[in-house]
């Protein structure tokens, strides 16, 4: 199947590991220039670099801290200067932490909002002026969105927040801009590791249809997809990849 993303410029964040890097790969395959965005990793922002030019492909790095609105737009000054236009844009940058409800501080709230929620409309927010015509954009939202979470009640709240910013940015950037969210279940990479260790034992055997986890490449492969121009007819979605763990 030809993705139609041969020469397009993407810009995805959380780009140094996980679901990030790999969406990098994927998109280099089908033959994207690569924006790749980071907070701390500067290391793994590397090897997703390398993994990129080794398909053939530009790659550039870009650092900001996206629950920080000063550092997103120094960065976003700095992107503006090199490039004319992004095609795609894939959202995926995100953050967790474990703590059960009745411990959940005011601060820790905050600060998982701030980063996945906030972090999240800050970037689209400011990248709308480099956005090309017909360009396309996918959030990463996580299937805690639909279920809630005993110990996570932050991050579900603040992925939940992301399904409807889906919705207002597809009503308000349309028709130049398209905007999608891919909400997963568990997928094993750091992040996914922290969540499993929290989980009762029986989860995996138990609430998922598939009784597996995804690995980044899967959810990497349905977010090229999605931030494709193939999927022209699709906007203000959220599309689930979550082994069966809810039907809806
Ligand atoms: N893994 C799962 O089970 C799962 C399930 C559902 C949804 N998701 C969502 O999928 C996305 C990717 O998760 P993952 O599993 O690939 O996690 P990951 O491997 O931990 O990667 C997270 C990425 O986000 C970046 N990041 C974190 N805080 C940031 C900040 N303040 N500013 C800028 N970048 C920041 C990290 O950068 P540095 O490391 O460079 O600091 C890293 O590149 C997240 O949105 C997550 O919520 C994951």
């Amino acid at each position: 199947m030809d993705l139609k993303i041969k020469n397009k410029v993407a810009l995805i964040t959380g780009a140094s590991s996980g679901i990030g890097a790999s969406t990098a790969k994927v998109l280099a395959q089908e033959g994207a220039d690569v924006i790749l965005t980071f907070k701390n990793n500067l290391k793994g922002a590397k090897e997703t670099e390398k993994m990129v030019n080794a398909l053939g492909r530009n790659s550039w790095l870009y650092r900001f801290d996206m629950s920080n609105p000063k550092s997103v737009s120094f960065t976003i000054n700095q992107l503006k200067k090199k490039f004319e236009q992004i095609d795609i844009l894939v959202l995926c940058a995100g953050e967790i932490s474990i703590v059960p409800f009745e411990k959940l501080e005011p601060k820790e709230w905050n600060a998982i909002i701030n980063v996945n929620l906030n972090g999240t409309f800050f970037v689209l927010h400011s990248l709308i002026p480099l956005m090309a015509n017909e360009s396309s954009i996918v959030i990463v939202s996580s299937v805690s969105a639909h279920t809630g979470s005993p110990n996570q009640a932050h991050y579900a709240a603040a992925k939940a927040g992301l399904i409807n910013l889906t919705k207002s940015a597809s009503r308000a950037l349309a028709p130049r801009i398209r905007v999608n969210c891919v909400a997963p279940g568990i997928t094993l990479t750091s992040m996914g590791r922290k969540t499993i260790a929290s989980l009762e034992r029986n989860y995996r055997s138990e609430k998922l249809l598939v009784r597996n986890y995804a690995s980044s490449e899967e959810i990497a492969q349905l977010i090229t997809y999605v931030v494709s121009p193939i999927s022209r007819f699709m906007t203000g979605a959220t599309i689930d990849i979550n082994g069966g763990r809810i039907l809806r």
